[in-house]
Parts: C-alpha cells; structure tokens; sequence
C-alpha cells in the first residue's frame, strides 16, 4: 500500500514508519514540518530505503498535500501530526486549533477529493476528559477539559462527520499514555528519566496520585497499522496498555531502575484542571485481534536504557529552545516544591 504519514518525523510518528516500511512492506511517505519536537535523527535509519521518503512540509499547506496525494499515488493516510502536549496547551492553546483541528480538515478535504481509500486519525484517549471510575467506552460522551484534549476531540469530530456526510472510509485510534525511545523529554516519562540520569529534581504535579494508562510505542503503533488494515470504515477504536498506574509509582518505579534516590521526587504546583484519571475499554479492538504485547515492567526498563545509551539525542534537546520552556513551567513551581519527606 502507498502510504502517507503525517509527523512522522515525532515520536509515535517515526516508529509507525519504521514499523509500516521495514515489517509492512509498505511504500511511505512522511511529511513532518518539522517544528519542535519533529527531528530527522528519529527516522535517520530509513534515509537509504528506497520504500521510503521524506517531504518536509505542514498539513496545513493545502497544496502541498494535494501534489503529495497525487504524485505518490497514496491510498492510506494516517495522521500523527499534531500539537500534543497539555501544558504547552495551556500556554499557548492557539497553535493548537491551527494544526489539530483545521490542520486535520485540509489534510481530510484533500484526501475525500483525491479519493483515498483509508483514512486514519491518530487520536488519544484523553478526548473523553477526566474518567474517576470505570472504563471508557467508544460510545462515551467526549469531554475533553484542555485546549490540547478539545483541539483533539475537534479534529477527531471533523474526521468521523466525513464517514457520515460522505461514506469517506475514515478510522480513528484513541490511544492512551504512550511512552518509549525517542519521545521528546517535555512528556512525563523523559522529563522524569532524563532529569534523574542527570540528578535534577523531578516535578510531580499536585498529589501525584492521578493514574495513567501506559502504552509502549511498539504496542501503540502495531495497534494504528491493524486498524489502518482491518479497522471497520466510520468506527473509532480504544487503545490502551492495561498498565494504569499511578504518577507517583510510576515516578519511583523509574528511579529504582536507575538506581536513584526517590528524594529527587518534588511535589510542585498542580497544572490547572488536571484530569485525574484515563482508562479505556479496549474490548472493540480486541475483537479486531489486536492487544498489547510489552508489560509496563519491561517497556519502562528498556525505555530508562534508551535514554541512557542515547544522550547525544536527548542532552541538545534539553539544552537548546527547550530550556526557556522548561524554565517557564517549572522554574517557579521547582522553588516553592516539597521533597517526600518534607
Ligand atoms: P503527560 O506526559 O504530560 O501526559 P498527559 O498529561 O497527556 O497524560 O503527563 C502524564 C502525567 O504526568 C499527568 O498526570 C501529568 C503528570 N506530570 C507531572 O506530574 N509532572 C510533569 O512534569 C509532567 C510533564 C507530567
């Protein structure tokens, strides 16, 4: 199949080419425009792959991506490209509209217009808003409380209206907390493991007791590809890791594979209207034949030897642009937080 992905160069992103080129068989073209968390090292293996091809480009350009549709005769598209971090969201939430949602509508009319055959939106699980008890279902009212889950929800609304007003054969994956090699250290995981390595403190919001289900990246992507395959036209599919786990526990689970001091934990200021809990129902997709293959236990340590075998990756991304966000989020919290004993 000729395939075009969407921010392939980002975290899920590049995995899901490698994964689609190199055990697929398939042809794929990646257009990623490259803004901050985009880099080229992730996909870097694949330069010389003849089924592969790089465009650097936005989804917003319209024309761009009609010429891509066209001249590489692409019948499946997936859209990984977004904006797809929550503080950042409550930072700056314009940005986010731009991409998640009218970004999602070019990339959509383009497609119905050239009469691509599959069409799947990359979404997250985080759609359905805080979830206290229980698991949620695709069926679920949406109720996303950031400017990045409603940017999100949006983008995924416009997708499933295609299917509905056109017959246009959209899918969507509403995915939970996904970590593993190459995520960009901004997102819970990195932050925590790359700050430890390098014996900074690691700022747990609020109480740290709210709960995330995690998702290995290899498990994430195999579940977009057997949707993308065999997913029903106009459906949306749950996918999740079965590992919810606290914040706190996850945060000392990761200490003690690097062999670090839990004093390193601080509790800082909460982000505002942080969602307590996720969890999703992964019955549909499970009857699809897909489900999680990479216990938590065994993704976070080869995810902590990643990041310590792979510090020419992370060290300049942490000491470049980076470092005035995280100066903003964390500088203020950092000098008011508490340590566990404290
Ligand atoms: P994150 O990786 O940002 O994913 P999401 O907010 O989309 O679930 O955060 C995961 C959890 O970790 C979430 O409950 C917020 C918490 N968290 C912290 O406690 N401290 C941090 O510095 C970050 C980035 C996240």
């Amino acid at each position: 199949m000729n395939i075009l992905v969407t921010g392939g160069a980002g975290f899920i992103g590049s995995h899901l080419v490698r994964r689609l080129v190199t055990r697929g068989g398939h042809s794929v073209v990646n257009v990623d425009a490259l803004k901050y968390s985009g880099n080229l090292l992730n996909v870097k293996d694949l330069e010389h792959d003849s089924r592969y091809r790089f465009v650097h480009g936005d989804i917003c350009d319209r024309q761009l991506i009609e010429s891509l549709i066209r001249d590489h005769k692409i019948e499946g598209i997936i859209n990984c490209a977004a904006e797809t971090h929550v503080d950042r969201s409550i930072l700056d939430p314009g940005v986010f509209a731009s991409t998640d949602v009218v970004g999602t509508g070019i990339l959509l009319e383009e497609a119905r217009r050239a009469g691509v055959k599959r069409f799947l939106q990359v979404s997250t699980d985080e759609v359905y808003g805080s979830v206290e008890e229980g698991s949620s279902t695709e069926e679920d009212r949406l109720a996303p409380r950031s400017p990045y889950s409603a940017s999100k929800a949006g983008g995924e609304l416009l997708v499933l209206s295609y299917w509905t007003t056109y017959r246009f054969p959209v899918m969507v994956t509403r995915g939970s907390n996904t970590y593993g090699p190459n995520q960009y250290p901004e997102k819970f995981i990195p932050l925590f493991v790359t700050n430890a390595i390098e014996d900074q403190p690691l700022p747990l919001y609020g109480d740290g007791r709210q709960r995330r289900d995690w998702l290995a990246v290899q498990d994430h992507c195999a579940a977009i590809e057997h949707v993308l395959m065999y997913g029903e036209a106009g459906s949306v599919y749950n996918v999740g890791g079965g590992n919810e786990r606290e914040n706190l526990v996850v945060a000392e689970e990761l200490l003690a594979c690097l062999s670090k001091p839990k004093s390193l934990i601080r509790f800082v200021q909460d982000r505002p209207g942080h969602d307590r809990r996720y969890s999703v129902d992964c019955g549909k997709i499970n009857r699809l034949g897909w489900k999680p293959e990479i216990s938590f236990e065994r993704g976070l340590r080869s995810t902590v030897e990643w990041y310590q075998q792979h510090q020419p990756w992370w060290q300049p991304i942490k000491s470049g642009a980076f470092k005035q966000y995280y100066e903003e989020q964390y500088r203020r919290r950092l000098k008011e937080g508490r340590t566990c004993a404290s």
